[in-house]
């Protein structure tokens, strides 16, 4: 891949000690816990702490978030990839973008670009690049400060989605061979930004996992 694409995207536009950060990983993963520690951590510093999800996170996205994960409607990949980015572009329009001009203020993000590069560039067939592509124009060229990719082999990770009893959504219900394939992708975004993307191996308790992602959190 020309590695070149990569020099078109910027880290998010904030004041003096202001942050987005975004959790990545596959579903079971644990990110929800990790992104409630990291919330918990950071208000007792003093920040003020966004939490948002993806796809949803504004009135439009909730509304994507329904019909990518719920409804049987038929799409193709690329008509996929096209809602998260809808969604994402919204976000970042109402909600990551005025919140980061004050100072002192952090962004978490559950899921953000890497979920695309993995579930649809690589899970779907797309290819990275063509994601990628489709990021390199504003304001979907924002970049978190720094991305936590809690790793789990694609067996635990179902297990202990399996635990949890929950209804499975249209990627959750494709199985381990789907699994497999997004955390190659994954493994594919860590070495095109390996500057950004943390790999926080998730196979440890939450406060375990939590102490490793600490010193990369501003103080
Ligand atoms: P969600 O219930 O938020 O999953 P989790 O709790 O595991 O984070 O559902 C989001 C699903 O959407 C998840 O299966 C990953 C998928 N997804 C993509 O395929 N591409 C994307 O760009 C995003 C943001 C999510």
């Amino acid at each position: 891949m020309d590695k070149q694409i990569t020099n078109k995207f910027y880290p998010f536009p904030s004041t003096k000690n202001s942050f987005v950060f975004s959790f990545e990983g596959g579903d079971g993963t644990g990110k929800s816990t990790q992104i409630q520690l990291a919330s918990e951590y950071l208000e007792k510093k003093g920040f003020d702490v966004l939490l948002l999800r993806e796809p949803g996170g504004t009135e439009l996205g909730e509304k994507i978030r329904t019909l990518i994960l719920k409804s049987p409607i038929k799409r193709s990949a690329h008509s996929n990839l096209l809602l998260f980015l809808a969604s994402r572009s919204q976000l970042i329009t109402e909600k990551i973008l005025p919140f980061i001009q004050e100072p002192g203020r952090v962004v978490l993000l559950d899921r953000y670009i890497d979920s695309s590069l993995a579930y649809q560039g690589v899970g779907e067939d797309l290819g990275i690049e063509t994601v990628l592509s489709m990021h390199a124009h504003p304001p979907l060229h924002f970049l978190p400060h720094k991305t936590f990719l809690l790793h789990l082999d694609a067996k635990q990770a179902i297990l202990r989605r399996k635990g949890r009893q929950e209804e499975l959504d249209q990627y959750e219900i494709k199985g381990r061979e789907f699994a497999e394939k997004t955390l190659k992708g994954y493994f594919e975004c860590q070495k095109l930004f390996s500057e950004r993307i943390k790999t926080i191996e998730a196979d440890k308790t939450p406060e375990e996992i939590f102490q490793k992602i600490i010193p990369h959190l501003p103080s």
